[in-house]
């Protein structure tokens, strides 16, 4: 097993180049089961979770070529409906082959992902939702079977909570149904939103993209001719690398960024002292004469995302006083504080609220990464920490980040992969 050792202290410079978001390549490769041509995708990043799903389309009968970041996919052959119990337990966004495969075959048969780190996340809201679609849906030995003989339905769902997943996966099923599917309280995040205009694109008659209310009028199970796909920044990589910048207190570039989607992150980064300079699809952080402590709530899009929590949390460790950072989306995603404590990190936590006492002395430990994001904010800490940082466990980074190491080597980091 990979890890990672962080020689901690150096300050950070130039630029980096920001990949393509895996969450969006995952639901735009999924949605291409609904293809009937052969589908490019460029920015495609380069991370387990996108192997992991491509392989999954290859059990089920697809063909591809990956060659850096493009993608050729073709789904034409695609035979099987079951998504295998091996791949789902290790990727559970494998969850987003349901919608587009019981659209197009009227039946498929899911393994139900389980529990993670960093919450019980439940499918149930998808499930509703493709029922009310006309599904016929059965949990038996331990697969979603899912069975809509005469194809879906259009109709009108709302959303109990904000599902990104589950958004998208109404929206891939609503898109081959019969008639037309309201979704209600949908999810609003930019991955979401180009998943629509990809469909659109491709045919599809959808309102309402980018909004809490999406319409979708389907093709009937008529297979939609996709134009060619560039995946949007990811947004969640370039706000991990502006807290690198900030937790070492250096001049650093994100580039080939959608600058709106950043800003709940540039905002809390602007509260806590750093200015920021936008231009060209760039980001610039500079280093701040005092760093200010930080209040975060997560919430969905537009709304300060989970996805950077962990990271926040470890940039309020070197704020001038007291940060409150309140996780409202994952009941157990707190599992970075811990380990942040190995740093001599002084972090109470009581139910989802952590307060974080900065600013903290921090000194090199070994560490275990426990999810994707936290594993980013034990990285971040090691940046900062003085002396040298063991990250264990990191197959959970290279789950969601390209070529970390090497790019924050471009940096100025000094960081080593070495082996367990
Ligand atoms: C997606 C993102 C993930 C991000 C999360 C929230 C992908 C591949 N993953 O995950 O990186 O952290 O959005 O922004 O895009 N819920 C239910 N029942 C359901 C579905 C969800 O109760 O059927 C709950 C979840 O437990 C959670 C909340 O709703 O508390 C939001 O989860 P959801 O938006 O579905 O997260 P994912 O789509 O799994």
């Amino acid at each position: 097993m990979d890890y990672l050792e962080i020689e901690g202290g150096r300050k950070l410079k130039g630029s980096v180049k920001i990949s393509g978001a895996k969450n969006a390549a995952l639901p735009l490769i999924a949605s291409t089961i609904l293809a009937k041509n052969r589908v490019s995708m460029t920015n495609i990043p380069n991370v387990a979770d996108i192997r992991t799903l491509l392989q999954l389309l290859k059990i089920l009968g697809a063909q591809f070529e990956l060659n850096n970041s493009d993608l050729n996919i073709d789904t034409s052959g695609v035979s099987s409906t079951t998504a295998i119990y091996d791949i789902v337990r290790t990727m559970r966004a494998s969850i987003l082959v349901l919608g587009p495969l019981l659209s197009r075959f009227g039946h498929c048969e899911v393994s139900l992902p389980g529990g993670c780190a960093i919450g019980q996340r439940p499918i149930d809201l998808h499930l509703k939702a493709l029922e009310q679609m006309g599904a016929n849906i059965e949990i038996k030995n331990g697969y979603v079977i899912a069975k809509a003989k005469n194809g879906l339905r259009g109709a009108h769902i709302i959303f109990d909570k904000i599902t990104v997943t589950g958004t998208e996966n109404v929206i891939m099923a609503a898109a081959l149904a019969k008639g037309k599917t309201t979704i209600v309280n949908a999810a609003k995040e930019p991955e979401v939103v180009q998943l629509c205009e990809v469909l659109k694109s491709a045919g599809v008659e959808i309102e309402g993209i980018g909004s809490d209310e999406i319409a979708v009028v389907g093709s009937e199970r008529e297979l939609l001719e996709f134009k060619p796909v560039d995946v949007i920044p990811d947004r969640i990589e370039a706000g991990t690398y502006l807290c690198a910048g900030a937790i070492t207190n250096s001049e650093i570039t994100v580039e080939n960024v959608i600058e709106s989607h950043l800003d709940a992150v540039i905002t809390k980064l602007n509260q806590m002292g750093f200015e920021t300079e936008t231009k060209n699809r760039s980001i610039t952080i500079k280093p701040a004469a005092k760093i200010y402590p930080v209040e975060i709530v997560t919430s969905e899009y537009p709304g300060f995302p989970t996805d950077m929590q962990a990271q926040f949390l470890a940039l309020a460790l070197k704020a001038e006083g007291t940060s409150i950072i309140e996780e409202r989306l994952f009941e157990n995603r707190f599992m970075h504080v811990s380990e942040l404590m190995r740093f001599g990190a002084v972090i109470h936590l009581k139910g989802n609220i952590a307060t974080v006492n900065g600013p903290a002395k921090l000194y090199g430990a070994d560490v275990m990464a426990t999810d994707l994001r936290a594993s980013s904010a034990l990285v971040l800490a090691g940046l900062t920490a003085k002396g040298k940082t063991k990250v264990h466990r990191i197959y959970h980074l290279d789950r969601g980040y390209s070529k970390l190491e090497e790019k924050l080597n471009a940096l100025g980091a000094s960081i080593k992969r070495l082996k367990e």
